[in-house]
């Protein structure tokens, strides 16, 4: 449960928020690279944080986010022609670079002083990861861009997607760090194992040769043990089921400040997924999917199956929305529900949008029964609101100045009964953090 003030805090990420000056502070994505794909070709609206910005790809390749409107009469510069390492207002020519610098104004005699009163707002941008990613904070508190393993693999090895989701972005992240409720929301009623198998095949459960006893086990033990390692850039969120004998079978998430959640399915030679989730305003937000393998391109097949299928990325048009979503009721099937799944709805990345989006465009946190497997929702809560309210305090967040400390991986593992979750993160991941040293090779301790 949350007072309404830490629900506010929490939840709102304006301009002038606590919460929205403490993302300020960290690089965060604000479009797919592939969304501007060629140099000087049409600028992309973009809201993030509750700004409306305008991006561009200029003549030399590089990406501007600027305010969108004109200072000479509040043109909306989207209609901007983009020519010559700049975008040129269409209504009396004015141009601007992508540092915001009003570098032409032909209608008036320029003088230095004008020039100034020109410029726009412009943040600071860069490319990774099939990314593109702002830093919207003071500039003399600039970290580094953190070193996710999907941005420092090669580019065949990682996918990138992007999908909106029709809820805030708190509890669309909560969503994902309460582990749980793989028992019911993504499961199925069917009690035919190849059939289980195939209905799960996207939530990257099923791809494995101990796919089976996995599904066998996630069923199973529907209160799974909860502990959690903070560390220096967010915690470690391990829940461990019961298996077959006295072995356990961990699932291992990582939250990463601000809004990154690594997914704790992967077993090793697996693929690895993340999210990043971006707030547009207060009642929307977009999610970034990534998907990488530390060793090995990704294949045809596999990234067919993520546009296409019913995982983790959602199945989007091209603003991307997802095919099912809050207006059609997400497709639901009534009769799959009845005789398949819990939910009658396609997806992974469907149903946990469904489930999200139903507990209100903000989530009220007054009204809540949390148990111990809400401990992971509980601790993000309690970091995100220590760092809001430590940085209105004046204290900078250290997390932002440790781009090392993001290179870790989430994921599976099977495990003698008795060890904790340190001595499992060391032996799934050769480190207790589950850090990697570079990509495709793990850390030692
Ligand atoms: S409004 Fe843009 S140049 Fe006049
Ligand atoms: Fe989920």
């Amino acid at each position: 449960m949350l007072s309404r003030e830490d629900n506010d805090i929490l939840t709102l990420t304006g301009p002038g928020t606590a919460m929205g000056d403490y993302f300020r502070r960290y690089w965060i994505p604000f479009a797919l690279a592939r969304e501007l794909p060629e140099r000087d070709g049409p600028p992309v609206r973009v809201e993030i944080l509750g700004e409306k910005l305008l991006a561009f790809r200029d003549s030399e390749g590089r990406v501007g986010l600027i305010e969108g409107k004109c200072p000479h009469r509040g043109a909306d510069l989207y209609w901007g022609r983009n020519e010559e390492c700049g975008i040129r207002c269409v209504f009396h020519g004015f141009k601007f670079d992508v540092e915001g610098n009003c570098v032409d104004m032909p209608i008036m005699v320029e003088t230095d002083a004008l020039r100034a009163r020109a410029k726009i707002l412009a943040y600071p941008t860069l490319e990774r990861g099939g990314l593109l990613w702002a830093y919207m904070g003071p500039a003399e508190h600039k970290p580094a861009p953190p070193d996710l393993e999907f941005t420092v693999v090669p580019d065949s090895h990682a996918y990138v997607s992007k999908k909106l989701q029709e809820c805030n972005w708190a509890q669309a992240v909560e969503g994902a760090l309460d582990t749980a409720h793989f028992s019911f929301l993504h499961n199925v009623i069917t009690t035919d194992e190849a059939e289980a198998k195939t209905l799960m095949r996207g939530a990257a459960i099923a791809t494995q040769s101990v796919a089976n006893d996995r599904i066998r086990w996630v069923r199973a033990d529907r209160m799974p043990k909860f502990t959690i390692l903070p560390h220096d850039v967010g915690m470690t969120i391990g829940a461990s089921r019961k298996t077959d004998d006295s072995d356990l079978y961990w699932r291992i998430a990582q939250f990463l400040l601000p809004n990154h959640a690594l997914v704790p399915s992967s077993f090793p030679g697996e693929v690895y997924h993340g999210q990043c989730w971006v707030p547009i305003s207060d009642t929307h937000c977009w999610i970034y999917t990534y998907t990488w393998h530390p060793d090995r391109p990704l294949t045809n097949a596999e990234i067919e199956g993520y546009e296409t299928g019913h995982s983790i990325h959602a199945e989007v048009d091209e603003k991307f929305v997802p095919f099912r979503h809050r207006a059609n009721e997400y497709l639901i099937d009534r009769l799959e529900q009845k005789t398949k799944t819990y939910t009658g709805i396609k997806g992974v990345s469907e149903q946990d949008a469904c489930i999200q989006d139903s507990q209100g465009f903000i989530a009220d946190r007054q009204r809540e029964l949390l148990g111990p497997t809400d401990i992971g929702v509980v601790r993000f809560r309690q970091v995100m609101l220590q760092g809001a309210k430590a940085l209105r305090e004046g204290r900078e967040p250290d997390a932002a100045s440790k781009p090392a400390a993001y290179r870790v991986r989430g994921g599976g593992w099977v495990a003698s009964g008795g060890k904790g979750l340190e001595e499992v993160m060391v032996e799934r991941f050769g480190h207790v953090r589950g850090l990697v040293e570079s990509p495709g090779r793990q850390a030692a301790e």
